[in-house]
């Protein structure tokens, strides 16, 4: 597996591989601080980013390595050099890419057009190394043993939820996305990769409308931003309300089960899609979550320039 471009991509066993050894950075963040020596890594973003930026920069220079941030309109992209030439050319100088933009199609082009490593930092449609981020977390709540746990996402069905699904199929979990449905329901092509990674890893996959219903037991409570970065402003008053039911409130948590957590991959909207008192309140897990960002983007970068990951193979 050279690259990581989609959640997908990810094997069981790589998954496996890159939570403990983000589990080794959390405690020794500087255990492989040659890795990267004398190397740099190109940190692509043609959208805003707090956690995924500084994450990224902190780990490649935990990991020896120079970070070089370039923002979108930086490249000769944005005055017509193409996508493939811009893939070759970094190639030539850094030994990864990690890539945030809007069209998962441009990150593709670029993995197939790069000879190092490119990361999705964030598309339209996919979210991965923060949902590594978030089962280090889940995995420090619950430990390895997820039986009889379900593990629940509600709000918009976006890059998120289709990562959440993913995931979920992945680690063989019971994993349900609600969503207002229509417009805002997952791509159908996004739950059906996750069925089909669920048919082979013994994952139950459900995609409801029903808030109540989805949070009812969960281990986990799980909620985004109702407008994700690229959303059409004209849109938002109709969106949030037909979000507004699916808000993340002590109501909702009550239904969950006893040991519940919320988690949320920021940034956060309070009193929108969560109410400040859950996400400042005991059952939050947000600000460990946002410091796997760096341990879990560390962990890919160790093992994709090494090599070690085998990709998927559902
Ligand atoms: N969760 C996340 O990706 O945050 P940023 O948009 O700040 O990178
Ligand atoms: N769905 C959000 C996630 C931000 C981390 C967005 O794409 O803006």
């Amino acid at each position: 597996m050279k690259d990581l471009l989609r959640t997908a991509d990810l094997s069981r066993g790589d998954v496996e591989l890159l939570l403990d050894t983000a589990a080794d950075f959390a405690i020794k963040p500087f255990l492989a601080n040659s890795a990267l020596a004398n190397r740099t890594v190109a940190i692509y973003m043609t959208k805003p980013s707090t956690r995924t930026r500084l994450a990224s920069e902190s780990a490649v220079a935990a990991l020896g390595g120079t970070p070089i941030f370039i923002r979108g309109d930086d490249l000769q992209i944005g005055r017509g050099e193409t996508i493939a030439d811009t893939a070759r050319i970094i190639s030539g100088y850094a030994s990864a890419l990690i890539i945030r933009t809007f069209k998962q199609s441009d990150v593709d082009e670029l993995g197939a057009n790069s000879t190092i490593p490119v990361i999705n930092g964030l598309t339209d449609d996919d979210h991965p190394t923060q949902l590594l981020a978030d089962w280090v977390t889940i995995r420090e709540a619950f430990g390895r043993d997820i039986s009889g746990r379900k593990f629940t996402y509600v709000g918009d069905g976006n890059n998120m939820a289709h990562a959440w699904l993913t995931m979920g199929a992945i680690m063989g979990a019971h994993v349900v996305v609600a969503t207002p449905g229509g417009a805002y329901a997952p791509e159908q092509s996004a739950v059906a990769a996750a069925l089909a990674i669920a048919e082979k890893s013994g994952a139950k996959i459900e995609v409801l409308t029903d808030p109540q219903e989805a949070a009812k037991d969960a281990s986990v409570l799980y909620t985004d931003v109702w407008m994700s970065m690229g959303d059409p402003e004209e849109q938002r008053a109709t969106k949030l309300a037909a979000l507004a039911p699916f808000a993340v409130t002590q109501e909702l948590m009550q239904l969950t089960a006893s040991d519940s957590i919320f988690m949320h991959c920021l940034p956060a909207h309070r009193g929108e899609e969560v109410a400040a008192e859950v996400i400042d309140g005991e059952r939050s897990v947000i600000w460990r979550e946002a410091f796997h960002r760096r341990t879990t983007i560390q962990a890919i970068l160790y093992h994709l320039v090494r090599g070690e990951l085998s990709g998927n193979t559902f």
